[in-house]
């Protein structure tokens, strides 16, 4: 039997993975992935620029949420979303990271090319 050296998680939609122990947080993990999440607060729940989406098949790969992001969520927690910088790795899981405003632009204009339209951003 191959021995769990750790917990993979995955980013989507890159499907970038990273191993890591027990208890280490989406942002570090994310940073051993090579997945950008950016943070304005350092990782001390004041930005809300690290929330990433969690699917309910893998909610219980994650720590449950704690005061500082119950208060910071709120509703949003039952939504999945989570921020990478308290949620907890406690399994096997897959979070869905938001995309870069530049990836985001440039996707948006290639569909728009593919499609033959004009793009109001360029
Ligand atoms: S890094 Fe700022 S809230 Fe998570």
């Amino acid at each position: 039997m191959k021995r769990q050296k750790g917990w993979t998680v995955t980013f989507q939609p890159d499907g970038r993975t990273a191993v890591v122990t027990h208890g280490t947080s989406l942002l570090e993990a994310s940073r051993k992935a090579g997945v950008s999440i950016t943070t304005r607060c350092g990782g001390k729940a004041g930005c809300l620029m690290c929330k990433v989406k969690v699917t309910e098949e893998y909610t219980s790969g994650l720590r449950p949420p704690g005061d500082a992001e119950q208060r910071k969520l709120g509703g949003l927690l039952d939504e999945g979303i989570r921020l990478a910088c308290q949620a907890a790795v406690w399994n096997d899981l897959s979070v869905y990271t938001p995309e870069d405003p530049l990836k985001a632009a440039v996707r948006r204009k290639l569909e728009a090319a593919r499609r033959g339209e004009e793009d109001e951003l360029w």
